[in-house]
């Protein structure tokens, strides 16, 4: 039983060291190449290998070979100036490498290099729907600590835009409907940023939930009254409000991040200029006289009616419950 190993390992003792020095051309803006080679650069090599990303503006390509095929498949020169591609390419920098030099010895078995290349030519094929998926899940870019906040930023957005549809959709009311015009064209524009930074598997999954939602938010204080449309705006946007700035507080403590705490902050001025909107608008339906020379001390909630003000309530509550699922899925 113990003699198991030993039998595996003895190969790569065996195998001739390779002292040639090779170039190898890869694809750096393939994340599935750049992870495969950055794990073989992290290996002593028995000899210097120079690591070609044809990706790059202006690489020094191999003398008659296109860009684009190099990129669509790996190529490694040797220093006699052959240059090798696919499975017989990988072999001669297997054969550089402590740990791989097995695999390049078993490529000399008759017929089994012939299987390494059909292999690679079947791995071509679905390498589109494998960096698709790399490129969906990484978030390399995001603090790990803030992955689940910017989902729930992408839940409550996509909440915020689909509300402003519903108020649309739900009145004829001009001043209401231009309120809410201006509003979703800010929140289409967060959406969209917010979408740029969280790649598409990292999203939330209950997309349509938030989508319903935000149209029921929106359509629902439309169907009655201006007061409740902006009290309900104001209720939201106060609660938007706090939620960025709880994100703003944690990344300012825990730094770096410079461009997507500044993007948070303006963010967060946008709900805020919503929010006072809304307040203003609240206080012009009791007041005469002019609404934009209030002080932010003065926009206080105004008086609305019981029942708007247990609407707000329930949406107040409904947003922290939305936030607290999207955070997970
Ligand atoms: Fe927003
Ligand atoms: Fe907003």
């Amino acid at each position: 039983m113990n003699q198991a190993p030993a039998a595996i390992s003895a190969p790569q003792e065996q195998t001739p060291v390779n002292h040639q020095a090779i170039q190898v051309c890869f694809d750096g803006s393939c994340p599935l190449c750049r992870t495969e080679i950055s794990i073989y650069q992290g290996l002593n090599s028995s000899t210097p290998i120079e690591w070609l990303d044809v990706s790059t503006e202006g690489a020094p390509l191999p003398q008659g070979l296109s860009k684009g095929r190099l990129m669509s498949r790996f190529h490694v020169t040797r220093a006699d100036g052959e240059i090798l591609s696919g499975a017989r390419a990988f072999v001669a920098l297997w054969s550089r490498l402590p740990g791989w030099r097995w695999l390049s010895a078993l490529s000399r078995i008759p017929g089994v290099l012939a299987m390494m290349e059909a292999a690679y030519r079947g791995f071509l094929i679905i390498r589109p729907s494998i960096q698709w998926i790399f490129r969906s899940l990484n978030v390399s870019h995001l603090p790990s600590t803030m992955i689940g906040d910017m989902r729930s930023n992408q839940a409550g957005e996509t909440g915020a835009v689909w509300i402003y549809r519903g108020i649309l959709a739900a009145t004829r009311d001009a001043a209401v409907r231009e309120f809410a015009q201006a509003h979703l064209e800010t929140e289409r524009k967060h959406l969209l940023a917010i979408d740029a930074l969280l790649p598409a598997l990292r999203r939330s999954k209950l997309l349509i939930a938030w989508r319903i939602a935000g149209f029921l938010t929106g359509s629902i204080p439309a169907m009655f009254s201006r007061q409740a449309v902006f009290a309900t705006i104001a209720a939201v946007e106060t609660f938007v409000e706090h939620h960025y700035q709880l994100q703003i507080d944690h990344l300012g403590r825990r730094g770096g991040h410079a461009e997507l705490l500044r993007l948070l902050i303006e963010f967060q001025k946008d709900e805020q200029s919503h929010r006072l909107e809304a307040i203003d608008n609240l206080y012009a339906l009791n007041h005469d006289g002019p609404r934009d020379q209030l002080s932010d001390h003065a926009r206080q909630p105004a008086q609305v009616p019981l029942l708007i003000r247990r609407w707000c309530g329930l949406v107040s509550a409904g947003s922290e419950i939305a936030v607290k699922i999207a955070r997970v899925i």
